[in-house]
């Protein structure tokens, strides 16, 4: 999946050892809040205490986008200048008048907020929800009534820019959710179409003249990109897309190869496809399906690998604004019938359902473990041991590397019981150490035997104070807790009795 956890969950490791005692502060504020950090769009919700269903939705501008353009813009200086349309606008006007130079644009960035505090709020008032799961349990208020059967089964989809994640859920006997499949998905969001418009674009110009377009002419690629934007947006899969045409590029074109690309491109697969005429850009209906094609095509096989899997879903839940799009609509209609449905204001959902999450994060009950996770660590050698991994300390033979298993990959866990996880003891192979690091692993195999074979990848360390005056055989015990959006390690040192603990990132 994409940082699917893409989620809002790509972080290092965020904090120091820190008390595992998470405060009350949360289930006491006045206000829940929540901000969406999308590729493409972001946005904030909030709700108040006293009125937890009613979910406040900023629009940009009053009364039309739940979200706004990921996009912030620096000073020269270096100073934050302004954020979203604001910031579009402004650099647009800078454009204009050709001063933009100096400035700094960035755009389509996935925001690392992923160290708590990092966001100028203080940690413990601060959640991560996974984007999926928000969304799901936004759908939930939308499926109404049949959302109160147990053992109702219904998947969400949630289409962004940058990726798709879909999540399936299961109507829990408390009324909470329980995940049947680990979220999954892909980077087939709706910035794929936009990829797409980009190689179509580098084929008929070729990729010298289109690349000295983008150096040139940035305002007028730029232009043409946020034409592409609306046009896209409204593309139902029948008639032609047709866009602005930059009179540079065309110009541009001459000036390179000496031919118009009007003439040019009637001796190209693009003859009557494309078409160069008054200042427009016709794109025919199959080449505008084209661009939408690969990611639809993901998306519809993601969601029956699914199917496949999980048995007697109900529905299947379209969320994100890449949902909106009547041409993927159609497409998911014709292929999953009357399974499909839409929240209102399908963009919206995972920022609805974000103060959802923190109302009561305790929602999703039991989750699926996506990965399996373990520390590394020494076992006495042993003759079935490979001979490479032979280590010896102190004269005792050790094998190196073994992945210890803390929790398999598929492993239902609830969140209630979480804290149940098993404690493993490990030994410091030296007396005189007074630290030790623990190297955490994640891997796609339920049964993985080291953590340097494939699949596997170490998603964190943490370095351990240990008793200098403890012996050789004074363990340290570790637990590996895992609470669906984060991984906690919980060291507690046999001798000394202190317990310290780290989160990580999930992969
Ligand atoms: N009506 C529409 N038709 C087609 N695409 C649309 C429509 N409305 C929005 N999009 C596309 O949806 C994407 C934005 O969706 P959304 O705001 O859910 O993404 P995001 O949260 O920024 O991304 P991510 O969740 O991947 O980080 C953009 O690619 C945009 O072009
Ligand atoms: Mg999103």
């Amino acid at each position: 999946m994409g940082s699917g956890a893409s989620a809002a969950f790509t972080g290092e490791t965020y904090g120091e050892m820190q008390n595992p005692n998470q405060g009350t502060k949360k289930d006491n504020a006045l206000i829940c809040a929540a901000i969406d950090f999308g590729t493409t769009y972001s946005g904030y919700a909030f709700s108040f205490y006293n009125s937890p269903d009613k979910i406040h939705t900023h629009y940009w501008p009053p009364g039309q986008m739940t979200k706004t353009p990921t996009v912030v813009l620096l000073e020269p200086s270096g100073n934050f200048h302004s954020f979203g349309m604001v910031a579009m606008d402004k650099y647009k006007e800078l454009l204009d008048k050709q001063e933009h130079k100096e400035w700094y644009l960035f755009e389509r960035f996935k925001m690392k907020l992923y160290e708590k505090g990092s966001a100028g709020i203080p940690e413990d008032m601060l959640s991560l929800a996974l984007e999926p799961e928000a969304a799901s349990l936004d759908c939930r208020d939308l499926l109404g009534e049949a959302a109160k059967y147990v053992g109702y089964r219904y998947m969400v989809l949630d289409l962004g820019g940058g990726t798709a994640d879909i999540t399936a859920h299961e109507v829990a006997d408390d009324g909470n959710l329980t995940e049947l499949h680990p979220p999954t998905g892909g980077d087939f969001g709706g910035t794929k179409v936009d990829i797409k418009f980009d190689q179509l674009m580098s084929r008929i110009f070729g990729e010298t003249v289109l690349k000295r377009f983008k150096q040139e002419y940035m305002q007028d690629y730029w232009e043409l990109m946020l034409d592409l934007e609306r046009k896209k947006k409204m593309f139902n899969g029948t008639g032609k897309m047709i866009l602005h045409q930059p009179v540079t590029l065309t110009e541009l074109f001459s000036d390179i190869t000496g031919s118009t690309i009007e003439e040019t491109i009637l001796k190209t697969p693009f003859k009557n496809k494309v078409q160069f005429k008054l200042g427009k850009i016709y794109i025919a209906e199959d080449i505008a399906r084209q661009l939408f094609d690969d990611a639809l095509k993901n998306i519809c096989e993601a969601t029956s690998g699914i199917m496949q899997k999980v048995e007697k879903i109900e529905k299947i839940i379209l969320v994100g604004g890449f949902s909106e799009s009547p041409y993927l609509e159609m497409v998911m209609r014709e292929k999953f019938n009357d399974l499909v449905d839409f929240p209102k204001e399908p963009s919206g959902a995972v920022l609805r359902g974000a103060v959802r999450f923190g109302q009561k994060p305790t929602t999703i009950s039991t989750r699926v473990c996506p990965y399996t996770y373990g520390i590394a660590r020494m076992v006495n050698f042993k003759s079935f041991h490979p001979p490479t991994k032979k280590v010896t300390i102190g004269g005792i033979e050790y094998c190196d590397n073994v992945f210890n298993i803390h929790i398999s990959k598929g492993t239902k866990v609830s969140v209630e019981n979480k804290h149940l996880a098993t404690e493993h003891k490990y030994y410091r192979p030296l007396h005189e150490m007074t630290q030790t690091s623990i190297e955490v692993y994640a891997s796609d195999k339920p049964d993985p035997e080291f953590v340097d074979e494939p699949g596997c990848r170490q998603i964190g360390l943490a370095v351990v104070d240990i008793d200098p005056t403890g012996d050789m055989g004074s363990r340290i015990w570790v637990k590996l807790i895992f609470g669906g959006t984060e991984l906690e390690l919980v060291v507690r040192d046999e001798k000394s009795r202190k317990i310290s603990n780290a989160v990580f990132k999930l992969f």
